[in-house]
């Protein structure tokens, strides 16, 4: 109301003020419009007071007479008695696109898009008593913020029917006042921090309460709590967030309590309980209609509880730990329309089909299966004649599709993706589904068998089509699909020019993937809509040529593996509001100067060049990218210093400049203001003198590669500091994956979804470069090899415990190796060669169970290799040119009590000669996918959030890993690899 002003000037004549209510024209009409009561206005300010308000979101509320407290952001008053009714403060925002005019998000279910809300206004501090002063306050949202307890003068707004706490750190013990309440209909408590509640006594009081939500909470007397929601009256649905039942239930307790009439809905989420909980909270009401228990790790055989549910309508029981088949007492329910078992462990697909032919069968609408362990060839689907929906993406299905699925006529999404389907698709399949919205058979094995002149009898929105052979010429029929905003067709073997029709559907769309096909041609100048900031990705391909200015309303822009020559025009045309967030040209042709106009590019959040031809200085403009946390140019020909205007770039945290000709000493900044560096490589650069303090600064640090410059002077002693090689990142750190190291996380704030591109980061090996694009918040790597480092071995380095790869070879270093080192239990890779070390190699190290790959070659080391199962099975070759080694692996024996004078040289001779040649053929990285692969599932199980995402699309990485890798054989500890006995 912000025009109010206005309106009350332009017909200043017509306003009469009588007592506190303004009559304002507005467009020709005369309304009356509530003016605040003063009291109430100074109980506001008094509030504001005791508030954190973090982003000045209440700049409105001032203390001014003149102000009309009614017009303040957040607040609504009575029209008749001019009392503030609603406070709302909450900071949720829904980020729902409107511009796209349908519901986008059931075809962007599969996690490369979700909603999250963007909260841009939140409060902290106290939630000031002088609420009770406003004595007809009904409705009171306070959720999404940083409050973190509940006042118990609450128990006094007793006009409250809406009460919003939602989404604080709330803990403590739920105050009884609110029993007082007994207006209330609305009442969230949920995603606490850690509330505690012996009892919910106070319940039942609210006699008016039909919505209920709690969490995180720990309900410590299972059985009175429960007797409490079914005692409150009008509760209709409740829901419940981290919530804990660890107890058994014995079955005893069941009978003599009696269910509630009144609950319709529950929903338990993020919860554990133990299984025996399951039919006793089913108990709850028998008149439930939507029942929802996910992510809740409920394990094994859902129970036959289900008899007396009669109502039920909607079942969503999916990201559980659910095994076998589903019991037959659910499928013989009538009314189920939607069943949502996907993310179980669900193995037994004839069976569960069976068990649905029931009841069920002729009502069910919606089916979800996706993400289980199902097997063998899909049964026939054609009893299931509402169904509407079908998703059995991610299972093991094998067979062909049979042409039965299409008798399913009402269907409107149909989604096999991730199976092991075989076979052609024709036109059989799919000529009765003229309702069909939603197509994906990506990642089977099938063939599309149809002729390019067929008109579908649907119009799709989403199309995806990855892996599938669609043959060499562009798919003709997809010219009638002009409803399209997904389309992905990556791929699918098509060769050939972009008809110009094509040019038509690219508008509307929000995603296109036509990445690894042979597209050719001059990349494309698809007209984009500017409003839907897509995704594009026309990566591995045969494109040449420039990238075209209208792709500048991309929110990401994938076009590596291509034979791109320029994009200078791109970033320097002035296009208003771009919205691009992500821009890869890595592995193209790009020979021109680094463009120096990145200051249009103000929204972009990660940036990668690499692999290119790209020469110049770096231009300062690159500093205009506050936003940027990746940035990649490593493998061009960029020369000069890194200019000091990357120091506004600090968010940053993926820099790599390796690869180049840039020089000069590494400048202090980077340790100063990029605070939040996860990686830093410099490598293969020329940068000379010293390594200067501040770098001990970047205390978030993983992989720190300096290595193959000019570096100088000595490894600084504060090389300790970095934190998550002492303490490592703890899987339950989810801001690390979701923003950080392991993936970018695009997203588009204006319409709230998102993208996840996995990250990757090149380990060198044996000087050879491995991609690595799993887990990478797991790896702690400091690489200095190749300078001119000089003096000892910091002691104090061997405190980064949690170091996973230590590459120090190529130095001047000298002194001894650190006696500590075996403290560092985690090094998978040591390598030390090329130095002056002297002294004996410290017993520690055969304590380093995890170590598969170790060089101390040429250095000053002498004495007896430590036994233990790991030193002797490294190649002789990785302890030659020493001074003196001896023992297993090595062919020399040890003289007397095995003691080597540091004068003397070996017994034999031939000392430190390599016995067995060293096999280049066995080294490849597979040790180091399944060490973490496995150390990752592990500690991922207790996570929730998005993890259930990764969880699932990792598992198949993950295991593509084990059937690809053939070339190693497990250790008798199964985990850890190495090269052959
Ligand atoms: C009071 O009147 C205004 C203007 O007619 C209206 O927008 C507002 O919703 C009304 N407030 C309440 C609480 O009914
Ligand atoms: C609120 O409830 C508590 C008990 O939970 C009671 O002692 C108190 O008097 C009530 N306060 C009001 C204002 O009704
Ligand atoms: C049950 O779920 C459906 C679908 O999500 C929803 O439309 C309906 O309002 C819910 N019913 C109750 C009683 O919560």
């Amino acid at each position: 109301m912000r025009g109010t002003g206005r309106s009350l000037s332009l017909c200043a004549g017509l306003v009469l003020s009588i007592a506190t209510v303004a009559i304002i024209c507005e467009g020709g009409k005369i309304t009356v419009q509530a003016r605040c009561i003063d009291s109430e206005r100074q109980a506001l300010l008094d509030f504001k007071q005791g508030l954190e308000d973090y982003h000045n979101t209440l700049s409105s509320w001032t203390s001014s007479e003149e102000e009309d407290c009614c017009q303040w952001r957040g607040i609504k008053c009575d029209n008749k008695t001019n009392h503030v009714v609603v406070l709302l403060l909450g900071a949720r925002r829904d980020h729902r696109p409107d511009n796209i005019g349908h519901d986008y998000s059931k075809y962007f279910h599969d996690f490369d898009y979700y909603v999250i809300e963007v909260p841009e206004s939140k409060f902290g501090g106290e939630i000031g008593s002088s609420l009770v002063k406003l004595k007809s306050l009904r409705h009171l949202d306070l959720s999404y913020n940083d409050f973190s307890r509940i006042p118990e003068f609450i128990g006094s707004l007793t006009r409250l029917r809406y009460l919003n706490l939602g989404f604080n750190p709330i803990s403590g013990t739920i105050p009884s006042q609110l029993g007082n309440l007994t207006r209330l209909r609305f009442l969230a408590l949920d995603r606490a921090d850690e509330l505690i509640a012996d009892n919910l006594e106070w319940l039942p009081r609210l006699s008016s309460l039909t919505t209920l939500k709690l969490g995180t909470l720990t309900l410590s007397k299972p059985a009175d709590w429960l007797q409490s929601i079914k005692m409150a009256p009008s509760l209709s649905s409740l829901e419940l967030f981290e919530c804990y039942f660890p107890y058994k239930v014995a079955t005893s307790s069941l009978s003599h309590i009696n269910s509630s009439n009144s609950l319709r809905a529950l929903v338990i989420k993020h919860s554990k309980f133990h299984p025996t909980a399951i039919p006793w909270l089913l108990n709850v009401s028998y008149n439930l209609v939507n029942l929802t228990i996910k992510h809740s790790e409920i394990i094994g055989p859902l129970p036959n509880s289900f008899d007396s549910m009669r109502s039920l309508e909607n079942i969503d029981l999916k990201s559980n730990k659910l095994e076998g088949g589903i019991p037959k007492s659910l499928g013989n329910l009538c009314n189920v329309k939607s069943l949502d078992l996907s993310f179980n462990l669900l193995n037994d697909t004839l069976h569960l089909i069976e068990t649905l032919t029931g009841c069920t069968a002729k009502s069910l609408e919606i089916l979800y299966l996706q993400g289980n362990e199902l097997v063998g060839s899909l049964p026939d689907l054609s009893q299931f004649s509402s169904l509407k929906e079908l998703r059995l993406a991610d299972n093991k299905l094998n067979g062909s599709l049979a042409e039965s699925i299409g008798q399913l006529s009402n269907l409107e999404i149909l989604e096999v993706s991730s199976n092991y389907i075989t076979g052609v698709i024709s036109k059989a399949h799919l000529q009765k589904l003229s309702k069909l919205k939603g197509l994906d058979l990506s990642f089977n094995s099938l063939t599309l068998n149809f002729e390019s002149k067929w008109v579908p009898p649907f119009q799709l929105f989403s199309l995806k089509l990855s892996s599938c052979k669609l043959g060499a010429p562009f798919p003709g029929w997809l010219q009638t699909q002009v409803k399209l905003i997904n389309i992905d067709i990556s791929k699918s073997g098509i060769s050939d020019n972009i008809p110009d029709w094509f040019y038509n559907l690219t508008p509307k769309l929000i995603n296109l993937n036509l990445s690894f096909n042979s597209f050719k041609g001059i990349l494309p100048n698809f007209p984009l809509r500017y409003d839907i900031y897509p995704v594009i990705d026309l990566s591995s391909n045969q494109f040449y040529g420039s990238v075209p200015v209208s792709l500048a309303n991309a929110s990401a822009l994938i076009i590596s593996n291509n034979s791109i020559t320029t994009f200078k025009l791109f970033l320097c045309t002035e296009v208003s509001d771009r919205p691009t967030t992500f821009l890869d040209l890595s592995n193209n042709m790009l020979s021109e100067s680094l463009p120096d106009c990145w200051m249009h590019l103000g929204k972009l959040r990660v940036l990668n060049l690499e692999n290119n031809k790209l020469s110049g200085n770096i231009p300062s403009s690159l500093g205009s990218l506050d936003q940027i946390s990746t940035l990649r140019l490593s493998n061009n020909s960029i020369s000069g210093i890194l200019p000091s205007s990357l120091k506004n770039c600090s968010l940053l945290r993926l820099l790599d400049v390796g690869q180049n000709n840039l020089y000069g000493e590494i400048p202090t900044w980077i340790g100063d203001y990029l605070t939040d560096l996860i990686v830093l490589h410099l490598k293969s650069n020329r940068f000379y003198g010293s390594l200067p303090l501040s770098l001990c600064h970047l205390s978030d640090i993983q992989i720190l590669d300096l290595s193959l410059n000019d570096l100088s002077g000595v490894i600084p002693r504060c090389f300790h500091n970095f934190t998550p090689m002492i303490h490592g990142v703890h899987d339950s750190d989810s801001s690390a994956f979701v923003d950080g190291i392991d993936a970018s996380y695009i997203i588009d704030q204006s319409r709230g979804y998102g993208r996840i591109f996995v990250n990757y980061e090149y380990i060198t090996w044996k000087g050879k470069n491995y991609k690595y694009d799993k887990n990478l918040r797991l790896l702690r790597i400091i690489d200095l090899s190749s300078n001119k480092l000089s003096g000892e071995i910091p002691t104090n380095l061997t405190n980064l415990v949690e170091l996973v790869q230590l590459n120090l070879s190529r130095n001047n270093l000298s002194g001894t190796i650190p006696e500590s080192i075996g403290k560092m239990k985690l090094l998978e890779s040591l390598d030390l060669s090329h130095n002056q070390l002297s002294g004996k190699i410290p017993m520690g190290l055969a304590d380093i169970s995890f170590l598969t790959f170790l060089d101390l070659s040429n250095n000053q080391l002498w004495g007896r290799i430590p036994t233990g199962t790991q030193l002797q099975s490294f190649a002789a070759s990785d302890y030659s040119e020493n001074r003196g080694l001896c023992g297993p692996p090595l062919n020399v024996r040890c003289c007397g009590d095995g003691e080597l004078q540091e004068t003397s040289t070996s017994c034999e001779t031939g000392a430190g000669r390599n016995v067995e040649e060293d096999d280049e053929e066995w080294v490849d990285m597979s040790w180091f996918y399944m060490g973490i692969g496995v150390g990752f599932g592990i500690g991922f199980l207790g996570t929730c959030g998005l993890a259930w995402y990764f969880n699932t699309s990792w598992r198949r990485v993950y295991f593509n890993q084990l059937l690809n890798g053939r070339r190693w054989r497990t250790s008798k500890y199964g985990a850890r690899l190495r090269r052959p006995l």
